[in-house]
């Protein structure tokens, strides 16, 4: 269908998004992605939501900070403006970014007054515009990370609408949250939970449109999960609360068995001794050691050890002149039991 030649490095980015870590603000800044990167060389990694109007009116622009070794590494934007989203996606790719996402899945409130995240499910010409005008904009491909539906909207009519409109526009990828958004009377958190998840739909968008690279997302928790979805023709499987809350269950088995990688897994605590020369980078740079260890707390999560480790961490990482020192000292926690 699309003989529209593809931009630079776009078969690499999709063969990444086979599994991909959520954008989650707050949570996957880039100390949260350095871990994540340690765990896995190959996944596709979110920043957090970064609104264009700050971006392009409020010159934000260390909001694009981020290191090489993130790659591939995809930027989130917020917007419905079309010239400022153009704009924004422009900054991104300048800055590295591999890929340009729009976020049109968010319900918090902020953002709804901003006529933008979920509720552009209500509007798809409005974000077939805006991505034409990121495409046109960006040398790197523009994705949209979308509900299934928000409010009284039917879902099964929603999607397939909008997934039809925004392709139009030339975008090839998109993530899925396998569930609608209920803007009025849920709060985000909630809306996170309550809503149900709709496996079916989504796994039929693909079926309907063959053409499209579809990642779904939502209440997926294990990597047994997100091979029975690639198994069954999804594209992609994108991972939020379980990549960041058990970040070795997840990834450390990830590039092997999603990605066919060769070579041994990745550890957690190797991952942790990863971590150490970028803390102290960090450190040296005016940094706080609990910014990054405060992504690390989940590490080793349901092994033994996991408590003293998130409890070292938590308790000394603010103090004044808190260092690696402390991430040696929470691994002894684990080492020790471990020997046990
Ligand atoms: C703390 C937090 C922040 C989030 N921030 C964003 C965001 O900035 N942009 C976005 O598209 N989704 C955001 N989400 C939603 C996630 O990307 C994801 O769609 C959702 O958590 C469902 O996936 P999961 O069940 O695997 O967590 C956020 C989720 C959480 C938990």
């Amino acid at each position: 269908m699309s003989a529209e030649p593809e931009k630079p490095g776009v078969s690499d980015i999709r063969q990444a998004a086979r599994l991909s870590v959520a954008p989650m603000m707050d949570w996957t800044d880039r100390h949260c992605r350095a871990l994540h990167r340690a765990l896995s060389r190959e996944a596709l990694l979110y920043t957090e939501m970064v609104t264009a109007a700050a971006l392009v009116r409020g010159g934000a622009v260390h909001l694009l900070e981020h290191a090489p070794q993130e790659h591939p590494v995809a930027l989130q934007l917020g917007g419905s403006d079309a010239a400022e989203l153009a704009q924004a996606a422009r900054l991104g790719a300048g800055a590295g970014y591999d890929e340009i996402n729009l976020n049109v899945g968010c319900p918090s409130d902020r953002v709804q007054s901003g006529s933008f995240g979920a509720v552009l499910m209500k509007s798809p010409d409005l974000v077939a515009e805006c991505c034409a005008a990121m495409i046109a904009a960006a040398p790197v491909e523009v994705t949209v990370k979308c509900r299934i539906g928000v409010d009284d909207q039917r879902p099964e009519e929603v999607l397939p609408d909008f997934l039809a409109r925004v392709s139009k526009a030339g975008v090839r990828r998109f993530a899925i949250h396998a569930r609608m958004a209920w803007l009025d009377g849920l709060s985000p958190k909630e809306n996170r939970d309550v809503p149900p998840l709709d496996y079916p739909l989504v796994r039929a968008m693909k079926a309907e449109f063959p053409h499209l690279h579809l990642s779904v997302n939502g209440g997926i928790k294990s990597l047994d999960a997100a091979e029975a979805f690639l198994a069954a023709g999804m594209d992609g499987v994108m991972v939020g609360r379980a990549a960041y809350h058990q970040p070795a269950d997840i990834l450390c088995a990830a590039d092997r068995r999603i990605f066919g990688a060769t070579g041994p897994d990745s550890a957690a605590e190797g991952a942790a001794r990863a971590m150490l020369p970028y803390i102290e980078a960090h450190l040296a740079a005016g940094g706080r050691l609990h910014q990054v260890t405060r992504h690390m707390l989940g590490l080793f999560a349901g092994r033994p050890g996991a408590r003293g480790w998130r409890r070292t961490l938590s308790e000394g990482a603010t103090r004044p002149g808190a260092g690696p020192e402390l991430v040696e000292a929470a691994l002894g926690e684990v080492t020790s039991l471990a020997a046990e």
